[in-house]
């Protein structure tokens, strides 16, 4: 297949793009390098550096490239607390932006989205692991910003008969030998526990250590960004036949911030120093997601499906790139 990767210059995208390369897909990314680095690109896509806000330029994509498949649609503003701070760049910029690749894309006769969608959608679980069954409680602006894009797809199925996967990710990890996470700022606690083993940062703050868990700091589920990509791809195979699907999308395991730290000292051999901050107002206490149903709808079996291999994939890619892609 030939898919079209919005902000395949990014984390997940560059990662998902290497992948689909692998599997002997062809891809073109578009990304304005807002978050992206050109170096992440894989060498054997096409790239295509541009703004989704540019209608225009996302029809000239699709005048050049008239034999897309389908499309994996990564980019966009991903920062939930920036959303508590400029709401408008996720309710209206996620927005349109998706809104704009959707208009041009069935004006071309494409017919398949797979959407980065998001855990923020589950704010006050009812269930523990998390299903599609779970009320939509949205975290954010970014997080409702993701809703209105799963929405978006809603009507544009029932009017365009567009196929659609919208892939709730929880806590995306885990770094490639050639691709890794390099955002700045960085925000993930991953990489920022791995910043404090290269002597980058001090120490990690630990935002709140009384909430109701074992060890009183927050639990997270953790996927391996490989893992996601073969999830995108399972899923752009499939939707045409099993049509349009929510999937979440975790390992099915919580480890706690500090199980997180614990387990980045034994694989760094580094101290790395903790201290405790206030909690982060919206931040619930455990986040873990059920994706039976992806396994059994699609056959997903994660190849990390435990924090150590993903802390050791990490500290590979950071350990090799100190300073990420600015080498
Ligand atoms: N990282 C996570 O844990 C996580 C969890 C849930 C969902 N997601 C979602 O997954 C997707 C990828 O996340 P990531 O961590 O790889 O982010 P990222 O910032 O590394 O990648 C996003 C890419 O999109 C590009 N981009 C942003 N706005 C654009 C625009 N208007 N036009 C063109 N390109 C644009 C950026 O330059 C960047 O390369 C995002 O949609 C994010 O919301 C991520």
């Amino acid at each position: 297949m030939k898919i079209l990767v919005t902000g395949g210059a990014g984390y997940i995208g560059s990662i998902t793009t290497a992948e689909l390369i692998a599997a002997g897909h062809q891809a073109i990314v578009f990304d304005n390098l807002y978050q992206g680095h050109p170096a992440a690109v894989h060498p054997e896509a096409v790239f295509v550096q541009g703004d989704l806000a540019d209608r225009n330029a996302i029809a000239q994509l699709f005048a050049e490239h008239n034999d897309i498949d389908g499309i994996m649609h990564f980019a966009s503003y991903t920062l939930v607390g920036e959303s508590m701070q400029k709401p408008l760049l996720y309710l209206r910029d996620n927005l349109v932006n998706a809104a704009n690749l959707l208009e041009v894309a069935v004006e071309h006769g494409v017919r398949r989205f797979i959407l980065s969608s998001t855990a923020n959608l589950f704010d006050a679980p009812e269930k523990m692991p998390i299903s599609e069954n779970e009320r939509i409680v949205p975290g954010s602006p970014y997080g409702e910003s993701k809703f209105f894009v799963e929405r978006l797809l809603h009507w544009f199925e029932r009017i365009y008969g567009v196929k659609y996967a919208c892939l709730r990710y929880f806590n995306a990890a885990g770094d490639t030998p050639g691709r890794g996470e390099d955002h700045d700022p960085e925000t993930h606690i991953i990489p920022i526990v791995l910043q404090v083993a290269l002597g980058q940062r001090e120490a990690v703050t630990i935002f709140g250590d009384d909430y109701p868990t074992p060890d009183g700091t927050c639990i997270r589920d953790y996927v391996h960004v490989v893992d996601l990509a073969q999830a995108h791809i399972l899923a752009m195979q499939a939707i045409s036949e099993i049509g349009s699907r929510k999937y979440n999308l975790g390992n099915g395991n919580g480890y706690s911030i500090r199980e997180v730290v614990e387990t980045a000292r034994m694989v760094t051999g580094h101290p790395i120093p903790t201290r405790i901050g206030p909690r982060r107002p919206g931040d619930p206490a455990i986040l873990i997601a059920s994706s039976e149903t992806l396994r059994r709808e699609l056959g997903w079996q994660p190849r990390y499906p435990d924090l150590e291999s993903i802390i050791r994939s990490a500290w590979q890619w950071h350990e090799a790139n100190p300073q990420g892609y600015q080498k």
